[in-house]
C-alpha cells in the first residue's frame, strides 16, 4: 500500500498551488522554471521525501536519489497507467493519485481537470511525483489531419512534421504530455480497419513519415511546453495481423520482420521517441506483451531504446486468454519480466507485483528498472522541472476550449490539399467549372463526424467544413450547387448498430430514415438539372477503425445502387471516395468519370477537396499503399518477394504466378496518382556503371511538365537486386522527391545511391549489402519505371 503517514504535512487544497506560475511563467527561462515548479512541490513536505531540487540538474543521480526513497507500493503505483472515464470518480481518481497508486492517465484532455489531479499528486502524495497526462493524438488534436494513409500520400515530409507540430501545440496547450502515436504498423492487407491509422505498406515511406512525426510531437526536445511525447506504437508487427482481422495472431518470418516491418519502429526510436506502445499481438508464438526478445534483446539491447514501454489497453491480463498465462498473478510476473514497464487499464500489476516482488519471483531489479525509465520520460517531459509545465494556471486557462482560434485551418488545408489523389480523369472531367450547376450527392457529402476519420482526439464534429460546405464556399455568387444525400452509408441494420457501438461518444450514424427508393430518386432528379455530378461515398469512419476489420472491400450496396442510378442518367459522374483503407473500386471505377481518393481528409477537408475539384489546386497525392482488383488478390503490395515463375504481362501462359481469372497485379499501384497536367520522363542515366564498397554513384533524370498547368508530382527511386543469397523484393523504394515544374517546365532531379541502400537481412540476420548487378529504376509511380543497371563490386 502506497503510505501517507499521517504525521506528513499535508498542502491546501488545489487551487492554493498557482503562486508558482507568474503570468509570465512561460517565458521564464528553464532554470527559473525549475525552481518555481520544485518549490510547488516542496512546499508540501519534508525535503527528505521529495525529488531534491539540488540534484535536478543530473538526470541520472536525480532519478537514483527519487528511487532510493520509494517504497516498493510507491514504485509499483508509478507503473499504474488510468483511462478517465466513467469507472472511476473524479474524487477516487485524486485519491489514488494522493496514494501513490497512479504513474500517468491517458483520455483526460482538460487542463482544469489535469490540474487538479497533478495537484493530487504534487500536493498531497508523500513523493510529490508528477503524474502525466496521455491521449491518443494520432492526427491531429484539435484541428484535424488527414488520417496516416492520407498524410502519406501527400509523400511531403514537412507538411507531415509541421501537422505533429501543430498537434503537440494544440495538445499540450489541453495539459496533455504524451501522445500514443505515430503509429507506424505496416498495412499489406486492406481488410484491416486500423489500415486507416498508419501510414501504408512501404518500410522506407512509412520510416521516413515515423521520423517526421516524433520530431514533430517532441519539437527540439521533449522538455519544451509545447512538445509532446511520441510513443510510436504498437511494437512489434501488428499489421500483419493474420487475414487482416483485427488482434489476430501474427506468424512471420525473422527475415520478414527484420527487412520489411520493424524499420518504422526503429526508424522513430532513432528520431528519439520517449515511449513505445506494446502491441496487443502474438509473434510467432509469443504475445509481444510476454516476449523477452522482443522488448530486451531487440528493443533496449539492440536498439538501444531508453525510453518507457507501456502496454496496450488491457494486454496484460489478454495474457491470459492468449492462453500463456494461468492467472492475474502469472500474467503480470510474464508482462514485467518480458519488460512492459506500465500497465494499461488494468490492475495486474497493482494487485500482484508486491506479492511477486516478496515471494522473489518478481526480482526487484525489474521493478526498479520499469520505475527508473517511467521517472526517465517524466524527466524529459519536463514534469520535474515542472509538473504544470503544460497545464498552466488556472487564470490562464482557456475560456472556452472549442474556441475557433485554437485551430490551425491554414495547416490543416494545406495538408489535406497534398493528401488528395487524383486516380481517373477521362475526358478531362476535371477540374469543375464554378459557374456549373453541380448536383451533389451520397451519404459523405455533408457528413462532418465522418470526414474526421477515426481517431479524431479532441475534434469536435462542429469544427469539420464538410464538401457540401467547402463547395457551396468555392462556388459562391456563381454557379449553383444541387444536393441529395441519396443513400445511407449502409441499410444493414446490423452493421449500423456495430458502428453506433463503438467506442465513440457520439452516435456514429445517423440514418435518413426515408425509402432508399425516395433518396435515389431525390438524387436523380439533381443529376438531371445539373451539368455534373458528385457522389462523395465510401465508408462512415467507423468502418476503417480498431475492430473495423472487413470481409469485403466494397462501397456499401446502398451507395451501390444509388452509383448506378446515377449512371444511367447519363451525366458527367465524380466520385469522391471517402475510406480509411484501399477499396475494390472495378465497378467504380468503370463507372465514374473521375476518381478522387480523399481518405479522411480532417477539419478542412471539404475545402481541401473543393480546391481539387475546382482546380484552385493541383492534386498530387501518390498511393501509399496498393488497391487491389478484389479482395481474392490480397495481399498486393509491390515490394513483394520474387518467385520462380513470375506472371509476365502481355506472355499469357499458364504455370505462372497469378490468379487465371482476373488480370494480374493492383488495380492502382503503389506510388500512384494523377495530376491535371501531365509529365514525362527522360531517360535514366547514372554516373558509373560500378559502385565500389562505401562509394555512391548518381542517378538522373529529367522530369518535364507536358501539360498546361502548374502542377506538382512525386518522382520515386526504386532498387532491384538482381541476384542475392536469399530471395529479395521485385523492387524496393529508397528514395523520392517531391518536384513542382511550371508548363513546359523541365528539371534535372539528381539522386545519390549509397552501398546502404543496397542493404538487406540476409538469413543470418546481418544487414549486408552483397556484390552483383542492380537494377535502378524511377517513376512516377512503382509501375512505370525508366531502368538502368549497375554492379556494386
Ligand atoms: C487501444 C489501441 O490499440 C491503442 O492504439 C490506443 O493507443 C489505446 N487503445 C489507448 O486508447
Amino acid at each position: 500500500m502506497a503510505s501517507c503517514p499521517a504525521s506528513l504535512p499535508r498542502l491546501a487544497p488545489p487551487s492554493a498551488h498557482p503562486q508558482s506560475h507568474g503570468p509570465s511563467r512561460r517565458r521564464l527561462p528553464l532554470r527559473a522554471r525549475l525552481a518555481a515548479g520544485l518549490a510547488a512541490m516542496l512546499l508540501a513536505g519534508p525535503a527528505a521525501a521529495a525529488p531534491d531540487p539540488a540534484l535536478l540538474g543530473d538526470r541520472q543521480a536525480f532519478i537514483a536519489d527519487l528511487l532510493g526513497q520509494m517504497t516498493l507500493d510507491e514504485k509499483i503505483g508509478q507503473l499504474r497507467l488510468i483511462s478517465i472515464g466513467p469507472d472511476m470518480s473524479r474524487e477516487r481518481i485524486a485519491n489514488e493519485i494522493a496514494a501513490g497508486r497512479i504513474g500517468g492517465t491517458f483520455n483526460s484532455v482538460v487542463p482544469a481537470d489535469n490540474r487538479a489531479m497533478q495537484n493530487a499528486a504534487v500536493q498531497r502524495s508523500r513523493l510529490k511525483i508528477p503524474i502525466f497526462f496521455a491521449y491518443d493524438v494520432v492526427h491531429g488534436h484539435r484541428t484535424i489531419f488527414p488520417i496516416g494513409p492520407g498524410q502519406a500520400s501527400s509523400w511531403n515530409m514537412q507538411a507531415i512534421e509541421r501537422g505533429a507540430r501543430v498537434a503537440a501545440i494544440e495538445a499540450s496547450a489541453d495539459s496533455l504530455d504524451m501522445t500514443f502515436a505515430p503509429m507506424v504498423d505496416i498495412a499489406r492487407d486492406p481488410r484491416w480497419g486500423r489500415t486507416s491509422e498508419g501510414f501504408g505498406e512501404d518500410p522506407y515511406l512509412v520510416s521516413r513519415i515515423a521520423r517526421a512525426m516524433v520530431r514533430g510531437y517532441q519539437g527540439d526536445a521533449t522538455s519544451r511546453r509545447d512538445s509532446i511525447m511520441a510513443s510510436v506504437k504498437h511494437f512489434a508487427l501488428y499489421g500483419a495481423v493474420e487475414g487482416g482481422r483485427d488482434y489476430n495472431v501474427v506468424d512471420m518470418s525473422p527475415m520478414r520482420m527484420y527487412q520489411d516491418y520493424l524499420p518504422p519502429y526503429r526508424a522513430a526510436i532513432d528520431a528519439g521517441a520517449g515511449g513505445v506502445m506494446v502491441a496487443l499481438n502474438s509473434i510467432n508464438g509469443v504475445p509481444a506483451s510476454a516476449d523477452t526478445w522482443l522488448l530486451q534483446d531487440l528493443l533496449r539491447r539492440d536498439w538501444r531504446f531508453g525510453g518507457v514501454a507501456v502496454s496496450d489497453h488491457g494486454a496484460i491480463k489478454e495474457l491470459i486468454r492468449h492462453g500463456v498465462a494461468r492467472d492475474d498473478r502469472e500474467a503480470a510476473k510474464l508482462a514485467i519480466r518480458a519488460g512492459v514497464e506500465m500497465s494499461m487499464a488494468d490492475e495486474l500489476y497493482l494487485n500482484e507485483l508486491p506479492g511477486l516482488v516478496k515471494s522473489g519471483e518478481v526480482p526487484i531489479a525489474d521493478i526498479d528498472r520499469a520505475v527508473r525509465n517511467i521517472l526517465g520520460a517524466k524527466y524529459d517531459m519536463g514534469l520535474f522541472h515542472d509538473p504544470y509545465l503544460r497545464i498552466g494556471r488556472a487564470a490562464d486557462d482557456p475560456p472556452d476550449l472549442y474556441a475557433e482560434s485554437r485551430l490551425h485551418r491554414a495547416d490543416a488545408r494545406a495538408l489535406a490539399r497534398e493528401s488528395l489523389v487524383l486516380l481517373e480523369n477521362r475526358n478531362r472531367t476535371l477540374p469543375l467549372r464554378k459557374n456549373a450547376i453541380l448536383a451533389l450527392v451520397g451519404p459523405l457529402a455533408d457528413s462532418p463526424v465522418d470526414i474526421m476519420g477515426s481517431w479524431s482526439a479532441a475534434g469536435r464534429g462542429t469544427n469539420p467544413v464538410t464538401l457540401r460546405q467547402g463547395m457551396e464556399a468555392a462556388m459562391r455568387g456563381q454557379g449553383r450547387l444541387l444536393y441529395a444525400r441519396g443513400a445511407n452509408v449502409t441499410d444493414d441494420p446490423a452493421l449500423v448498430e456495430y458502428l453506433n457501438q463503438l467506442n465513440w461518444d457520439t452516435k456514429e450514424i445517423v440514418q435518413d430514415p426515408r425509402p432508399p427508393a425516395e433518396m435515389i430518386a431525390e438524387a436523380v432528379a439533381a443529376a438531371r438539372r445539373a451539368d455534373v455530378v458528385v457522389a462523395a461515398v465510401g465508408e462512415s469512419r467507423g468502418m476503417s477503425h480498431e475492430s473495423s476489420s472487413r470481409t469485403t472491400l466494397d462501397i456499401p450496396a446502398s451507395q451501390r445502387a444509388l452509383l448506378a442510378a446515377l449512371k444511367a442518367t447519363g451525366k458527367p459522374l465524380v466520385l469522391v471516395l471517402m475510406n480509411g483503407r484501399p477499396l475494390d473500386l472495378r465497378e467504380a471505377s468503370a463507372t465514374a468519370d473521375a476518381l478522387l481518393e480523399t481518405w479522411f481528409s480532417g477539419t478542412e477537408g471539404g475545402n481541401a477537396i473543393a480546391d481539387v475539384l475546382f482546380g484552385d489546386y493541383n492534386p498530387s497525392g501518390k498511393l501509399p499503399i496498393s488497391f487491389p482488383r478484389s479482395i481474392g488478390q490480397i495481399p498486393t503490395y509491390y515490394n513483394h518477394p520474387r518467385v520462380g515463375r513470375p506472371f509476365t504481362e502481355g506472355k499469357p501462359g499458364n504455370y505462372t504466378s497469378q490468379y487465371f481469372e482476373e488480370k494480374t497485379g493492383p488495380l492502382y499501384p503503389f506510388g500512384y496518382g494523377l495530376s491535371y497536367t501531365s509529365f514525362s520522363l527522360g531517360d535514366l542515366a547514372l554516373s558509373s556503371p560500378v559502385m565500389a564498397r562505401g562509394g555512391r554513384i548518381g542517378a538522373r533524370i529529367t522530369v518535364k511538365n507536358t501539360g498546361d498547368r502548374a502542377g506538382a508530382t512525386v518522382v520515386q527511386l526504386y532498387v532491384r537486386d538482381e541476384s542475392a543469397s536469399v530471395v529479395r523484393a521485385v523492387k524496393e523504394l529508397k528514395n523520392f522527391q517531391k518536384i513542382s515544374l511550371e508548363p513546359g517546365e523541365e528539371r534535372i532531379v539528381h539522386f545519390d545511391i549509397v552501398e546502404d541502400d543496397l542493404k538487406f537481412f540476409n538469413a543470418r540476420l546481418e544487414h549486408v549489402a552483397e556484390p552483383g548487378a542492380f537494377e535502378v529504376q524511377i517513376g512516377l509511380n512503382s509501375q512505370d519505371v525508366e531502368r538502368a543497371r549497375f554492379e556494386l563490386h
